[in-house]
């Protein structure tokens, strides 16, 4: 067994959080691995929480339209969350069940290592960039930490609710996709 498929066990049948109560499935990661790139979200909503797998709900469907932009795909790019169960009624999840479901996340990187990590909005920009994160202002900035480097972008769900938002977002993609060919990520 690989050390990504331990890992993955171990995290099904995690009860480490409130969220495991009431989760239809862990939703772990899906995609290559290794992976030069990957794309990190907040938490599972109902559809990855009935499937098991993230972003197959209608946010899901824009960030594959978005990664399709800029060549990438579920073939070659990692998809996972900061929390690994649905946070009820799809609130944000809860600063002690982000500390109790990192530790699955940085197991992953380890094993994924990535060029680039790609947080999908603020709550995953705030855990893996920097506390004070602001997404308005710094989406589409680079920060490199330990050899890796780290973006974010808007969440597919705030594009959906503000497609004002989405011109900016296409000019952090075109980004991203240069940085990507310049490390030989794609
Ligand atoms: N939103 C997220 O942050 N992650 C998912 O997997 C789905 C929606």
């Amino acid at each position: 067994m690989s050390d990504m498929e331990a890992l993955k066990n171990r995290c099904l049948q995690c009860s480490g959080c409130r969220l495991a109560a009431t989760r239809t499935n862990v939703v772990f990661g899906v995609g290559p691995v290794p992976s030069p790139i990957v794309f990190v979200g907040e938490g599972p909503g109902q559809q990855e929480d009935l499937q098991g797998e993230p972003f197959v709900g209608a946010a899901g469907k824009l960030l594959d339209d978005m990664l399709s932009i800029i060549d990438l795909g579920r073939h070659n790019c990692y998809i996972a969350n900061i929390v690994k169960c649905r946070p009820p009624q799809n609130r944000d999840p809860m600063q002690d069940e982000q500390d109790a479901c990192i530790g699955y996340l940085n197991e992953q990187l380890a094993i994924l290592q990535p060029k680039i990590i790609v947080c999908l909005g603020r709550i995953a920009a705030m855990r893996l960039i920097k506390e004070d994160f602001r997404i308005t202002r710094e989406h589409g900035q680079w920060f490199s930490k330990n050899g890796v480097e780290y973006t974010a972008i808007y969440h597919p769900s705030a594009l959906l609710r503000d497609v004002s938002k989405r011109p900016e977002t296409f000019s952090d993609l075109m980004a991203l996709r240069e940085k990507a060919r310049a490390l030989g990520c794609i």
